[in-house]
């Protein structure tokens, strides 16, 4: 367990996004959902939760949040039970790819998603996500199921790790490092913790690299982590799935914390992607947190948000109009 408590990031300018579709409905439409993809700590859905109930005209309306880790459900539970026994969220635990029938569900006119992982599940040890505090090489954000980074790196063939290291950790030194890793395995020493695994990379790498801006394995655990939790064929289903099931008018908001999933978020609000409906980008450049908000949590350093808002009339389904 861990008592560190996540910030969430550019809070205001998402809730403002996503709840100005809801305040055109007509006072006799009948309830719509926000959907929050990443419930986390839950600090974007009560944000969202306390904007609804703030005003008469939008009480009504209705927050779905999932998440794919067990952990955060379980507290996420006990944080809103008020609002739970109130109906006025619903929670479950769902991976993007696989929500589509709790979407299915109920007219839809928001969405966010706040990638990646939480300041606690970084920081809880166990869960193998942080060279800082050593743990197990696990990196799973759901660990009930699928392989742990340990599992990956017994199989794994050298040549694949260093792409996987070039492309999802954009690692200059990819190729050194996993012939170091595939070279370790021969010997049958693979690292099995965290901090293990952090020093072979700073071994592996040039004596003159070693000291640079950021810790020297930072780029190979963000590769590592990216596939071992499929997060880009996540965020593909979620670009290229999920959003279908808003209706027209309503917007969808994405955090994003890396060039990789920037550039999907991009592409897809600028309609790049044949199979999505029109999406009309509400933010031509993604919007970062200020410096006051910088300062006092230095992850939304990386953060970026870009809102798209679903073109057509309020009429059509989701359905209609795929
Ligand atoms: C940055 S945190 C969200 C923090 C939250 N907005 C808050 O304010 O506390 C990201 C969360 O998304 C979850 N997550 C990441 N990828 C996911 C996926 N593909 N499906 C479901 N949940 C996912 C993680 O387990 C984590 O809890």
């Amino acid at each position: 367990m861990t008592s560190t408590v996540h910030v969430p990031i550019l809070v205001e300018p998402i809730v403002r996004a996503l709840i100005e579709p809801f305040e055109a409905l007509t006072d006799d439409a009948p309830a719509h959902w926000l959907v929050d993809f990443t419930l986390g700590g839950g600090g974007h859905t009560a944000a969202l939760l306390e904007a609804l109930a703030g005003q008469p005209r939008l009480a009504r309306h209705r927050v779905l949040a999932l998440d794919q880790d067990p952990q955060a459900i379980e507290r996420a539970r006990t944080r809103f039970a008020g609002e739970l026994a109130e109906g006025r969220l619903e929670i479950q635990t769902r991976r993007f790819s696989e929500a589509e029938d709790l979407l299915a569900q109920r007219p839809i006119l928001g969405m966010m998603a706040d990638l990646g992982f939480s300041s606690d599940q970084m920081d809880t040890a166990a869960r193998g996500l942080s060279f800082q505090a050593e743990g197990p090489l696990d990196m799973r954000l759901d660990p009930t199921r699928g392989r742990s980074c340990r599992e990956y790196l017994t199989q794994v063939s050298e040549a694949e790790l260093a792409r996987i290291l070039e492309e999802y950790g954009e690692e200059r030194f990819a190729r050194r490092i996993a012939s170091a890793l595939v070279q370790r395995r021969r010997e049958r020493k693979l690292p099995t913790t965290t901090k293990e695994l952090a020093d072979l990379v700073v071994h592996a790498i040039p004596a003159g690299a070693r000291h640079g801006r950021i810790h020297a394995a930072t780029r190979t655990f963000q590769a590592l982590r990216i596939q071992i939790n499929e997060e880009m064929n996540e965020l593909d289903c979620l670009l290229g799935r999920a959003i279908l099931f808003l209706k027209p008018g309503g917007r969808v908001a994405i955090l994003s914390f890396h060039s990789l999933e920037d550039r999907k978020v991009k592409q897809a609000f600028r309609g790049d992607r044949e199979e999505l409906p029109p999406f009309k980008p509400l933010t031509k450049k993604p919007l970062e947190a200020d410096e006051a908000e910088t300062n006092r949590n230095p992850r939304s350093r990386s953060a970026k948000l870009r809102v798209a808002e679903k073109t057509g009339s309020q009429g059509e389904t989701a359905h209609r109009s795929r």
